[in-house]
């Protein structure tokens, strides 16, 4: 399973790539938002986050939802560095420009996936990537998780190469979740990368060694 960083930051990019978690970055308007507000200023954020990545995937999405101004965007974006990969909102324009961009040999994610059918036809249209988004199936009732197994069933049925990335992950159980369904990667902010290390166990464990060497120096 593949470790992917929800964050334009790139001092949080350089921490989680020394700890050598990392397996790529996954961008959106949202984040984007809290640091740019115009288009060269993204496209140079995204520069310093592909460098700060070293050669793994960097997710980019373009902001227009029309097929047009998807196109153009995911062509600026593309010409950054061979690590962008466009992440287009599932939509008919969506898939059109998902279809497009395969031929001229871009790399595609769909995001905003929620159902398993929007994943299939993610799949046929030869996506790279999806991101199926877990918590915010969560926030209305359903079990997010569970979308997970159900993709990862009907890919395996017909040996679709398209590749999973669970994205709106709140919790480990998220984490656990995709992975006991075989997600090909989840996507994560960096405050949880913590609590995906941690145990109270080991933190107790440590305490104890720590104090028991002590404990002999004043013997
Ligand atoms: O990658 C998408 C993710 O950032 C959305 O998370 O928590 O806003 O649903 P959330």
């Amino acid at each position: 399973m593949k470790i992917f960083l929800d964050s334009v930051d790139v001092a949080e990019i350089n921490q989680i790539r020394e700890m050598g978690l990392l397996g790529g970055i996954t961008t959106n308007p949202s984040l984007m938002s809290k640091k740019v507000s115009e288009l060269s200023a993204q496209k140079k954020l995204l520069a310093e986050i592909c460098k700060a990545a070293k050669g793994v995937d960097v997710l980019a999405e373009p902001i227009s939802p029309e097929y047009d101004g998807i196109m153009k965007e995911a062509l600026e974006f593309a010409k950054i560095s061979p690590q962008i990969v466009a992440k287009i909102a599932m939509s008919p324009d969506g898939i059109k420009a998902v279809s497009a961009l395969k031929k001229k040999k871009i790399k595609t994610a769909l995001t905003l996936v929620f159902s398993p059918l929007q994943a299939v036809s993610a799949a046929v249209a030869g996506a790279n990537y999806i991101c199926p988004f877990v918590g915010r199936l969560d926030d209305i009732g359903q079990n997010g998780v569970d979308l997970i197994g159900e993709i990862m069933g009907i890919y395996k049925n017909y040996g679709f190469k398209t590749k999973v990335i669970v994205a709106s992950i709140r919790n480990n159980n998220h984490i656990l979740g995709s992975a006991k369904h075989g997600a090909h990667s989840v996507t994560i902010p960096f405050k949880l990368v913590n609590e995906l290390l941690r145990h109270d166990l080991t933190d107790a464990g440590i305490k104890k060694f720590i104090e028991d060497w002590e404990k002999a120096k004043t013997k």
